[in-house]
């Protein structure tokens, strides 16, 4: 990849702007849907131990034959893991099943636990200990959150002795969490879309049409567009080789600050259901 389609996260690290996602990519045909993604170019691959699937992307990633360093890698520790002891354990879990050493990226899943919630705090703590005793041994190159909110990062950035590099959030039009993008941007936090083409959902809205059109693009085009115009980092899936491509072509044009500016102030229905506080 050329040197526009990195990030820097605030350690250094880089990053490729558009990484491919996992989830329920679990059934017997996982490990080629995975091949065919590293075979079309992608080269940061999103999993969490909670997708069951970290032994097919290992497998994956030793049969396209690419080398390690190559690639970014992120895994995620699940809620059921938030204390330092199962979070350690959940990360060597995961190094094993992914045949790796390292991980490039490493993210707690969700905020709340699975129990004792009132505790969230604390045992978030907890296992973020965990995460920057590995990234100071250099087994993870970068540690963050996911589904974090402003009010689940402050308390995480005051008894922090490393700060997250990154927060993996919700995000795609008709869902675009203004207020919890701003307040990770400002505070140096790299934030990823996850569900960057709303599932689906988003893409027969008539505007998308409508710039999918101008721009000669897809609906899904633009939405991953419009991730990178606010800086953000879009995790697409898909199981096809052709929607795969499509998806990393998005280097060759921009959207107006108009257009960007009408996505993210439509209306915000669109979203999967999973609010952090509730979920
Ligand atoms: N941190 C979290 O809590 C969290 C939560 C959810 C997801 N994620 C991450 O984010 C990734 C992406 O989210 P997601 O899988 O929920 O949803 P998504 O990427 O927004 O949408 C995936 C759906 O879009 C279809 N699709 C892909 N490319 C397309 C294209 N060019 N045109 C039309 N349809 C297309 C796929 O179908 P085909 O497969 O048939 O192509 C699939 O049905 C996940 O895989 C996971 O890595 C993280």
């Amino acid at each position: 990849m050329q040197e526009q389609e990195y990030y820097t996260l605030y350690n250094g690290v880089k990053i490729p702007k558009i990484g491919f996602g996992t989830y329920k990519v679990t059934d017997d045909t996982a490990e080629s849907v995975l091949c065919t993604a590293l075979l079309a170019g992608y080269r940061h691959i999103d999993t969490a131990r909670m997708y069951g699937n970290e032994t097919q992307v290992g497998n994956a990633i030793r049969t396209a034959g690419i080398d390690r360093k190559d690639l970014f890698l992120t895994t995620k520790v699940w809620r059921s893991a938030l204390s330092y002891d199962d979070a350690m354990r959940s990360i060597e879990a995961s190094l094993q099943d992914l045949q790796t050493d390292y991980l490039d990226l490493c993210l707690l899943h969700w905020p709340m636990p699975e129990v004792d919630r009132d505790a969230w705090a604390e045992k978030v703590i907890s296992a973020w200990h965990a995460m920057e005793k590995l990234y100071e041994q250099k087994v993870l190159r970068a540690i963050g959150v996911s589904n974090f909110l402003p009010h689940h990062l402050m308390p995480l950035m005051v008894a922090a002795n490393i700060t997250p590099m990154v927060d993996q959030l919700e995000f795609h039009p008709g869902y675009t969490q203004s207020y919890a993008v701003s307040y990770c941007q400002s505070q140096g936090l790299l934030v990823e879309a996850w569900s960057p083409l709303g599932r689906t959902k988003a893409l027969d809205d008539p505007f998308l049409l409508e710039l999918a059109q101008k721009y000669g693009k897809t609906p899904a085009q633009i939405c991953l567009r419009f991730a990178l115009e606010q800086h953000i980092l879009p995790l697409p899936k898909s199981s096809s080789l052709q929607r795969m491509q499509e998806n990393l072509d998005i280097f060759d044009f921009s959207l107006t600050p108009e257009e960007v500016s009408r996505l993210m102030t439509a209306p915000q229905g669109q979203w999967s259901g999973h609010h952090p506080d509730t979920f």
